[in-house]
């Protein structure tokens, strides 16, 4: 039975797992064929309980992208930020408009706010955010320009395909530490050069392993 079914596909669906008995492990061209879209809608865009904007202020004012997701480095999650980091500007800058409403209440009665999640992942797939930013990877390559998003829009399919896909060639994305949270970047004339640089000082291996991802 071990040697059949691996540990982790014991957390992927019943159907799925047959596909997986039937094709082997190597037939992953098949499998993503038949891989279900419901976590990963392009597209995507629910409404927040506040109408805060990217755009205005990842965009226009130039706030860093980890002065609100600060675990992103660090951890397996980006995170969002607490209901003080907002309030660190808000109490002095538009102290009374109403659709910070919300936020002065959550401030005031310190219930965190509940900010709608837009990309997830199955719980059978094990993805980290500070793998991917150590090896060079930007924000911009899996969600697309955020800093011109009104609403933050799921941009990348994130479905198995487009995760090997990099993982089998990832030199075209790999950006030096300085650039990670750079929007609108435009890969550098010499970008098989920088990256086969990147790749050789910290060692990269991305690999296909179903292991990898599924644990
Ligand atoms: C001032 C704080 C702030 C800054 C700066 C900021 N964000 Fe956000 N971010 C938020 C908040 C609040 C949410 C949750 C509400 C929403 O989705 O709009 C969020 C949501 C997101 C999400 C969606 C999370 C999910 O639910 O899947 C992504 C992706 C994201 N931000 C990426 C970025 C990137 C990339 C940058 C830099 C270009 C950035 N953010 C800058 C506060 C911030
Ligand atoms: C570094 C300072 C700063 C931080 C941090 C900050 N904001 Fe803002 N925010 C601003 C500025 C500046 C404006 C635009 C003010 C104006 O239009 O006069 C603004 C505008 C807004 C507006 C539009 C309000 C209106 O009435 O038009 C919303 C909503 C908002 N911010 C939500 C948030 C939320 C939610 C957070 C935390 C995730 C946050 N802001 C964090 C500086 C900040
Ligand atoms: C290699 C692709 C990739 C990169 C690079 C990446 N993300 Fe993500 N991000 C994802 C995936 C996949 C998810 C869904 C993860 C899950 O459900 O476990 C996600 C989820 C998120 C979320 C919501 C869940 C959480 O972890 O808090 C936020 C916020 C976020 N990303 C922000 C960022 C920011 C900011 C950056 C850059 C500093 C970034 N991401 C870089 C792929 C990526
Ligand atoms: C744009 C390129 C890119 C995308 C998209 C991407 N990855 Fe990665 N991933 C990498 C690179 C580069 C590494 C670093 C490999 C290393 O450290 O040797 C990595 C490492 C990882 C690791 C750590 C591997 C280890 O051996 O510790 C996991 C787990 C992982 N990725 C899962 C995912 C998942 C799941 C997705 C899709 C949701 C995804 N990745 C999408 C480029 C990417
Ligand atoms: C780089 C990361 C990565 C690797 C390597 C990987 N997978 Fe996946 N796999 C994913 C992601 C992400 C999903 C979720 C797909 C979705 O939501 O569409 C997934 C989904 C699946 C599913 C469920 C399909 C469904 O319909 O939901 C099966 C079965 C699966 N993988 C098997 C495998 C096998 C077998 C291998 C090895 C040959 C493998 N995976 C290697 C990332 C990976």
């Amino acid at each position: 039975m071990a040697q059949i079914f691996p540990k982790w596909t014991l957390k992927i669906p019943a159907i799925a797992l047959i596909v997986v008995v039937f094709l082997g492990a190597n037939a992953v061209g098949f499998i993503w064929y038949y891989g279900s879209p419901k976590y990963t809608d392009v597209g995507y865009r629910p409404t927040q309980p506040v109408p805060y904007s990217h755009k205005l202020h990842a965009g226009d004012l130039g706030i860093d992208c980890r002065y609100c997701h600060s675990g992103v480095e660090r951890s397996a999650v980006a995170g969002v930020p607490p209901t003080q980091t907002c309030m660190g500007c808000h109490k002095l800058i538009l102290p009374d408009s109403p659709k910070l409403a919300p936020i002065r209440k959550s401030f005031e009665t310190g219930v965190p706010m509940e900010w709608v999640r837009i990309h997830k992942s199955p719980d059978f797939v094990y993805f980290n955010h500070s793998m991917h930013l150590r090896a060079g990877v930007g924000c911009e390559t899996c969600h697309g320009n955020i800093a011109q998003m009104e609403v933050v829009t799921q941009n990348q399919p994130l479905n198995m395909a487009w995760c090997i896909d990099c993982h089998r060639s990832p030199d075209k994305y790999l950006r030096t530490q300085d650039k990670l949270t750079e929007m609108g970047w435009i890969p550098p004339e010499n970008q098989a050069g920088i990256a086969a640089e990147i790749i050789h000082t910290k060692g990269l291996e991305p690999n296909d392993n179903c292991s990898t991802c599924h644990r």
